[in-house]
C-alpha cells in the first residue's frame, strides 16, 4: 500500500495555473523529493497533502485512504501525517520530552514516557530529555522536531526545507542522521528542497518541478544520466551549450559525432564541464583562463568549430597548470543532445 498517492492534482491561487495533471506516489519506506525553484509550488503540494489547503481538482490518498478531492476534505489532524518544517517550531516553554510527547496527549503516562524514551534514543538525543529547546544546537533541535513528528506513528512524513535553517557544517550530518531514522522507521516521506545535492543525497526518487508542473520523475541516477532537457543538466553545474545538427542518430560536435536518439534536424548539445580530460589524442583547444579549485581546475577555453567560450573541470594533478594550447577528450556519456523546437 502506498504511503501517498496524488492523482491529477491541479492548483491555482487566482494568479494562473501553478500545476495541472500532477501525479505522484510515495511507496512504503520510500523517500521522494520535490525539487524545484522558488515559487514553483512545492510547498503548495505539501499544504494540499497535509490538508492546510483544499483540493481544487484531482485527489489525494494517504495510506490507501482518500483524504482530499473536490468534495472530500479530511482535517489535517486526522490525516496521520508527521510534519517537519524549516524553523523546527519547537515549543520554547516545554522541555524536550514534553515537546516530543506533544502529539501523544491523552495517552497514559507510562506508555508516553516509554515512547518518548524510544524516540529520543532513535534520534540519538536521550541525554537532552530535560533540556529546553534554546539549550540545543540547530541540528539537535531539528532532530527533536523529527522525533516529535514520528511520535504519532505517521502514515506519511512531510518535510518542507527541513535543513535550510542549519549552517553548512551541521547540515550534512543532520541530513544523514535524518535519512537513517526515516529508513529505520520505514515511514514514507515527501521532502521539499531546492537544493539538487540534498535531493540526490536523500531521495529514492526525485520529482523535478518548475512553474507549470513536474518536468521529470526518476531516481537520482536517472535524473543525472538521462536528463529531459538542458535545464535539468544545469542543476548540477552550468553545461556547455552548443548548436548542432543531428543526422542518422549522430550529432556533430568539435569532438566528433555524439550518438543520440533525437530525430534528424537542428539540435543542441549540452556538455557537463567535468566531461573533459586532458589527453594527447584529444582535440586542440585554446585555454583562455584557469582557476584552481583544489580537486580540479576550472578552465575556460575556445575551440574551432564552436562559438564562444566553454568550460571544463579538469582533475588537478601535481605540477599541472593548464594553459596555452591543450588537448581535451570528451566523455560522450556526459554530453546530452536535445532537439530544438
Ligand atoms: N495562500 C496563497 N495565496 C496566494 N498565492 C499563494 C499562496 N501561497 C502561495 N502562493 C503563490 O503560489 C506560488 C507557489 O508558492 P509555493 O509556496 O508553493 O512555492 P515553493 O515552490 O514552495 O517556493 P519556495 O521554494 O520559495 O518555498 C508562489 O508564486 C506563491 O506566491
Ligand atoms: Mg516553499
Amino acid at each position: 500500500m502506498s504511503g501517498l498517492e496524488i492523482k491529477n492534482l491541479a492548483h491555482d491561487y487566482g494568479a494562473g495555473t501553478l500545476f495541472d495533471g500532477f501525479n505522484l506516489t510515495v511507496g512504503a519506506g520510500e523517500v521522494v523529493s520535490l525539487l524545484g525553484p522558488s515559487g514553483c509550488g512545492k510547498s503548495t503540494i505539501l499544504r494540499l497533502v497535509s490538508g492546510l489547503e483544499a483540493v481544487q481538482q484531482g485527489n489525494i490518498s494517504i495510506g490507501g485512504v482518500l483524504v482530499g478531492d473536490q468534495t472530500t476534505h479530511i482535517l489535517p489532524e486526522k490525516r496521520h501525517i508527521g510534519l517537519v518544517l524549516q524553523d523546527f517550531a519547537l515549543f520554547p516553554h516545554l522541555n524536550i520530552s514534553e515537546n516530543v510527547a506533544f502529539g501523544l496527549r491523552g495517552q497514559d503516562k507510562a506508555s508516553v514516557k516509554k515512547r518518548v524514551g524510544e524516540l529520543l534514543a532513535l534520534v540519538g538525543l536521550g541525554w537532552a530529555a530535560d533540556k529546553y529547546p534554546h539549550m540545543l544546537s540547530g541540528g539537535e533541535q531539528q532532530r527533536i522536531a523529527l522525533a516529535r513528528a514520528l511520535a504519532v506513528d505517521p502514515a506519511l512524513m512531510l518535510m518542507d526545507e527541513p535543513f535550510s535553517g542549519l549552517d553548512t557544517q551541521h547540515r550534512n550530518a543532520v541530513r544523514d542522521e535524518t535519512l537513517r531514522v526515516l529508513k529505520e522507521t520505514g515511514v514514507p516521506t515527501l521532502l521539499v528542497t531546492h537544493d539538487p545535492e540534498e535531493a540526490m543525497r536523500l531521495s529514492d526518487r526525485i520529482a523535478l518541478m518548475r512553474r507549470g508542473g513536474m518536468v521529470q520523475l526518476g531516481t537520482p541516477s536517472e535524473i543525472y544520466e538521462q536528463p529531459v532537457d538542458a535545464d535539468v543538466v544545469a542543476l548540477f553545474g552550468d553545461p556547455n551549450r552548443l548548436d548542432t545538427f543531428v543526422q542518422n542518430g549522430e550529432a556533430a560536435s568539435p569532438w566528433g559525432p555524439i550518438a543520440t536518439s533525437q530525430p534528424d534536424g537542428v539540435a543542441e548539445v549540452c556538455i557537463r564541464p567535468d566531461a573533459f580530460r586532458l589527453s594527447d589524442d584529444g582535440v586542440e583547444v585554446k585555454v583562455k583562463s584557469q582557476r584552481y579549485l583544489g580537486a580540479d581546475w576550472l578552465v575556460s577555453f575556445s575551440i574551432s568549430g564552436a562559438e564562444g567560450v566553454h568550460h571544463a573541470r579538469l582533475a588537478a594533478q601535481p605540477g599541472l597548470q593548464p594553459s596555452g594550447m591543450q588537448r581535451l577528450v570528451l566523455d560522450a556519456r556526459k554530453a546530452y543532445v536535445f532537439g530544438k523546437a
